[in-house]
């Protein structure tokens, strides 16, 4: 897969903590690769640049999907790359059905609508321990979630499976979070070897790594978690 110097690329969650911190560094001057960013979001984007397109629609409804592909249509994009950083919680979304809409239905179906107008990678945020088969309610639609992306048939799929994600998050008050946010760093010089993978990681660093990632040759599926992700972020 070869990216070329001035690509296109779908981000979707550019409203979020990890969206917010990549849409940023990608509009960074100095970066290698000068992407144009299709944002799609709900909420407008407090930030404007040349090389920005921001698509204020509600990306989690039908209409709002059909929209971003007029855009796309309209202004004749082809896309390279699609990045996502779209999420909620049990407690956000409301109900476990309500947050399997939102962490696996709209992932996958900004995932598809970015391969159907032509992205050949995709990079997704994901997180530890996500398994279709997992126990866990979260980590079992997040597994579903990578598995379906798999399927759309991009050439190349990076999962980042961070742990808890340290970061402020502007204007959400989410106290269990913050209280987890202060406890899990005291946790990290235990969690050693493969349990390093648990640690809580700067939301900065899991951004960090999905710009370093974008447009990188190469083909097939990976998964990284808190190690890999600090390695690219470097
Ligand atoms: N928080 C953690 O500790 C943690 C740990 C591991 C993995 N992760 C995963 O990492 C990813 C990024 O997390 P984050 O903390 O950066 O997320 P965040 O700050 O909560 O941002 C989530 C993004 O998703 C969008 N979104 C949520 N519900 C939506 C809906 N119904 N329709 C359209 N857009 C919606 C939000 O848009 P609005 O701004 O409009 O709400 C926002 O842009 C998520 O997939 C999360 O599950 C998080």
């Amino acid at each position: 897969m070869s990216v070329p110097r001035s690509a296109n690329l779908l981000l979707a969650g550019a409203t979020g903590l990890v969206g917010g911190l990549a849409l940023a560094a990608l509009l960074a001057a100095d970066r290698r690769r000068h992407w144009q960013i299709y944002a799609p979001t709900r909420r407008a984007l407090s930030l404007t640049h040349p090389r920005l397109h921001p698509i204020e629609i509600d990306p989690g409804t039908p209409t709002g999907q059909a929209q971003i592909e007029r855009v796309l249509v309209a202004q004749g994009v082809r896309l390279d790359c699609f990045v996502c950083a779209i999420g909620s919680t049990l407690k956000a979304a409301g109900s476990q059905a309500a947050f399997a809409a939102i962490d696996r239905d709209l992932v996958l179906a900004l995932a598809g609508i970015a391969r159907r107008h032509g992205a050949r990678q995709a990079i997704v945020v994901s997180s530890v321990g996500a398994a279709p088969s997992s126990a866990s309610f979260y980590l079992r639609v997040k597994g579903e979630m990578e598995a379906g992306v798999e399927k759309l048939g991009f050439e190349r799929v990076d999962f980042l499976q961070p742990g808890l994600l340290l970061g402020e998050r502007a204007g959400v008050s989410r106290p269990g979070e913050r209280i987890a946010q202060v406890l899990n760093p005291l946790l990290n010089p235990f969690l050693l070897g493969s349990l390093r993978r648990y640690r809580a990681i700067p939301a900065e660093k899991v951004a960090a790594a999905l710009v370093a990632l974008a447009g990188r040759k190469g083909s097939g599926v990976t998964r990284l978690t808190n190690a890999a992700i600090e390695d690219c972020a470097r």
